[in-house]
């Protein structure tokens, strides 16, 4: 929450995690879209994190999921224009950015162990194609490739899971970019959320670096997670704002 009024921000960020298609929660989904329409005077990018879609289709090891890309991609081009039409006439001025996360390393020609690999359907070679066009891609690389940096957020899809992988991935990706000052490195992928927080050093130090994790957009108990453990799964709407060279400010809610 921000306490202090201030002006206009010069950058406003709307994240999207994990929205893994068509498993996407509708409710929550709804929520994105009421804050983007409430929002749109002032959000200058969309970031969607990656695991946009489940691509259990093209996976190498399916869990007995369906599988059936285009009703994934039917519900993913949908999510994005029923986005495009919330933030209205300034819809066409926002960057669209969409960092891949492992589930799009499914569909990544650069995937050794993608099955099919000429095979494999894409966003853009699909009839929903208009509906993907405005998205830039950043693939799912685990160096400086892979993080996508607006003013000084730092987004990263993530690799590791389990408690404590968000500082480390923090940690991993302030240094990939050269340990700049007033950085918030954004991440997704454990589906948990981990409240906007100072990155810990050690347990002495504190850099000027904080972490955020705005968790998924999925249902509580999806199929393609049968056998994880889901109990800490959860969803922060938010928004993250920078005004000049400060630290970024994440506004957030925690919804179920
Ligand atoms: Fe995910
Ligand atoms: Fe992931």
């Amino acid at each position: 929450m921000i306490l202090t009024p201030r002006g206009r921000a010069g950058i406003c960020i709307l994240p999207i995690a994990d929205a893994h298609a068509h498993f996407t929660s509708e409710p929550h989904w709804s929520r994105v879209l009421d804050l983007a329409g409430r929002s749109r005077s002032e959000i200058t990018d969309v970031v969607n994190l990656g695991d946009w879609g489940d691509y259990s289709w093209a996976s190498d090891h399916p869990r007995g999921e369906p599988s059936d890309a285009y009703s994934e991609y039917r519900c993913m081009a949908r999510q994005s224009d029923e986005l495009w039409k919330a933030l209205g006439p300034r819809a066409s001025r926002v960057r669209w950015h969409w960092i891949d996360g492992n589930h799009e390393y499914r569909i990544d020609p650069a995937n050794p162990k993608a099955i099919a690999r000429d095979l494999i359907i894409r966003p853009e070679n699909t009839e929903w194609h208009a509906s993907f066009a405005r998205w830039r891609r950043r693939p799912y690389l685990l160096d400086r490739r892979g993080i996508l940096r607006i003013g000084n957020a730092a987004f990263f899809h993530g690799a590791g899971s389990g408690r404590g992988s968000d500082r480390l991935e923090g940690l991993r990706m302030w240094s990939l970019l050269g340990g700049p000052r007033n950085l918030l490195t954004v991440r997704g992928h454990t589906h948990t959320v981990v409240v906007p927080q100072p990155v810990e050093i050690t347990a002495a130090t504190r850099g000027t670096q904080w972490m955020f994790n705005p968790g998924h957009l999925g249902p509580a108990k999806p199929r393609y997670a049968t056998k994880d453990n889901t109990t800490t799964w959860g969803t922060a709407l938010s928004l993250i704002r920078q005004w000049g060279n400060e630290l970024p400010r994440v506004q957030y809610e925690i919804i179920r």
